[in-house]
């Protein structure tokens, strides 16, 4: 992984990594980040650890504007990172791509 000179962000490599409708699990700066790739094309990011009791955000069910947990179906938004089914809120990232279809992750400030 590499830092990107233009935004700051870190580069994770080429969006194909994330099929379209799922996510992916990536360590950035030590965080462990769930990158989903929504239908539209858009890219969301959130903590890939459930605050619930740890399972793998990552390999859970997108809808439109939710991820789902596989282990016990929490549901949280994409956008926010906060949880509609009252489990606590998820740290949420800002993906983007580069002008080379790479996936470019950055913390939000503070
Ligand atoms: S670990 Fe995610 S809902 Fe329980």
């Amino acid at each position: 992984m590499s830092t990107h000179a233009a935004t700051g962000g870190h580069l994770l490599g080429p969006v194909d990594q994330v099929p379209v409708g799922e996510g992916r699990a990536f360590v950035v700066d030590g965080d462990q980040v769930a990158v989903f790739r929504l239908r539209d094309g858009s890219l969301r990011a959130l903590s890939a650890v459930c605050s619930h009791r740890g399972g793998p955000i990552a390999d859970g069910t997108l809808d439109r504007q939710e991820v789902i947990c596989p282990l016990h179906q929490h549901a949280f938004s994409l956008d926010s990172g906060c949880s509609s089914t009252g489990a606590g809120p998820l740290r949420t990232y800002h993906a983007s791509l580069d002008d080379s279809g790479n996936i470019v992750i950055a913390f939000p400030p503070g």
